[in-house]
């Protein structure tokens, strides 16, 4: 199962269909539920992890309550890497034995936030092990308070220094990162903190996101399970609960791919280079933290062709979604890819449609700067006014770094399931079937958040 463009226009047709563009909302965001289903069943269920591992959802991927849910439904816990994200997962109703608070600067009320609420907690430096440290002398009921239920988990974020990947921005394994304890330089005071304290008992290693190698990424596990095992040898066995393996796998933007294969990849490497992890006997519990290849791939957005004109000879189609949503692939297009399609009025794709011509054309945004276009000199079927423009692989990463510049409101965000999916997802397996037979009928939208209102984005600049 995998999101494809015929989906993405079935989508599109129904939301049409529905009313649901207008000139207050010109653009709008799609994601797939029946491909976020697929990739959870495949990760929880075929990947080949060891069966006692938490996967989490990175939320900074994709914040939507309404997605976030999904994961939740499906017992998935949550990766929060800031206040906001930790009190969105808490209000989505992750169980905190199921969250990890990775916040690379976290204030003091903020760890003692995260320990009160039973969250597992993974440090970052040695100022703020420190910190914690205190933080536990002087209210030792805040450990006492999980103590009942489960084991608190706090664990140190390790740097193993095994090198970038293709994106400097993205690498955090490197020698210099702003990230973890680096383990070459401080090895021998990361097992003394172990000794020293009790309460810590899980790794965290998190080595870089879009293009990381695998091998990179391994690499990195396996020198943290060298320290694990040193921490081990110094401290008793079963001492480390958890190691968190972090996210970081890369997604293939180019094509329509399954992110499937990745998991399989990674755990196939994993239990390569670590069959211990994947021993019935261990007592190491496995935990990932994913977003960009959970997510990515079942979200498209899509935006009427407001105008067209043409420039220096070149035919330029003016939409109402560029660089606010898609800020990266806007700022750095040589990095980052992304596939822009050109549907008809009613939603059909205009590539190979009889009688459509293709032109070599500019897919612009509506922001004040030149830099603002999804498509540049690209040929592809000729945009026209009421046409829309879908850019596809737009779910992780995207309205999480929505642009407050030229304020324009964000749009709002549907799911879509095939009708087929839907009713069995409602437990109505005749109707499943019945639409089965039908070839899945047509796409079923429900909202998953509304978009912003131009009085919400008068109150961000103006509240006092
Ligand atoms: C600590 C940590 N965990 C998980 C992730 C999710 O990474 P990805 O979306 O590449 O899977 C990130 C991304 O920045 C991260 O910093």
């Amino acid at each position: 199962m995998h999101a494809s463009h015929s989906r993405r226009c079935a989508a599109l047709s129904a939301a049409i269909a529905a009313g649901m563009f207008s000139d207050d909302t010109p653009s709008i965001m799609l994601m797939d539920l029946d491909q976020i289903h697929a990739t959870i069943t495949h990760i929880q269920q075929d990947a080949g992890y060891p069966a006692s591992t938490l996967h989490t959802v990175a939320v900074k991927a994709n914040p939507i309550g309404k997605v976030l849910q999904q994961f939740r439904d499906r017992g998935l816990g949550a990766e929060a890497a800031s206040m906001g994200e930790l009190q969105q997962a808490l209000h989505v109703g992750f169980p905190p034995n199921r969250i990890v608070f990775d916040s690379p600067a976290k204030t003091r009320s903020e760890l003692r936030f995260a320990l009160s609420a039973g969250v597992a907690v993974n440090l970052d430096n040695f100022q703020e092990l420190q910190r914690t440290a205190d933080l536990l002398a002087a209210e030792p009921a805040l450990m006492g308070q999980q103590q009942q239920q489960q084991q608190q988990l706090i664990g140190l974020r390790i740097n193993p220094q095994v090198g970038e990947g293709s994106i400097a921005a993205l690498s955090t394994g490197g020698a210099v990162s702003k990230f973890g304890f680096p383990l070459q330089e401080a090895r021998a005071e990361l097992v003394a903190a172990f000794k020293q304290h009790p309460w810590l008992n899980m790794l965290h290693l998190h080595v870089g996101s879009q293009g990381l190698e695998l091998a990179t990424m391994l690499a990195g596990v396996r020198a943290v399970w060298g320290l694990l095992q040193e921490i081990e040898a110094a401290c008793g066995a079963g001492r480390v609960k958890v190691l968190d393996i972090g996210g970081g796998l890369s997604v293939d933007f180019a094509t329509d791919a399954a992110p499937e294969t990745l998991f399989q990849q990674q755990a196939r490497l994993l239990a390569d280079s670590i069959p211990e992890l994947f021993s019935p006997n261990c007592s190491v519990r496995l935990v990932t933290e994913n977003g960009r290849s959970l997510l990515a791939k079942a979200g498209c957005a899509a935006s009427t062709v407001e105008y067209t004109k043409w420039s220096g000879g070149r035919h330029i189609a003016v939409a109402h979604l560029g660089a606010d949503l898609c800020m990266r692939a806007c700022y750095m297009p040589d990095t980052w890819g992304l596939r822009v399609f050109v549907c008809a009025a009613d939603g059909a794709q205009k590539e190979g449609a009889p009688g459509v011509e293709t032109v070599v054309q500019d897919i612009a945004g509506p922001l004040c700067f030149q830099g603002d276009r999804l498509a540049v000199g690209r040929c592809m079927p000729k945009a026209e006014v009421g046409d829309f423009v879908v850019v596809a692989d737009v779910g992780a990463y995207t309205l999480s770094m929505y642009s407050r510049y030229n304020s324009r409101c964000s749009p709002p965000v549907y799911g879509y399931r095939s009708a087929a999916a839907a009713a069995a997802a409602a437990e109505k397996p005749a109707a499943a079937e019945a639409q089965l037979a039908a070839g899945g009928g047509a796409m079923q939208l429900e909202l998953l958040r509304a978009g912003e209102t131009l009085q919400q984005v008068l109150q961000f600049w103006n509240q006092l």
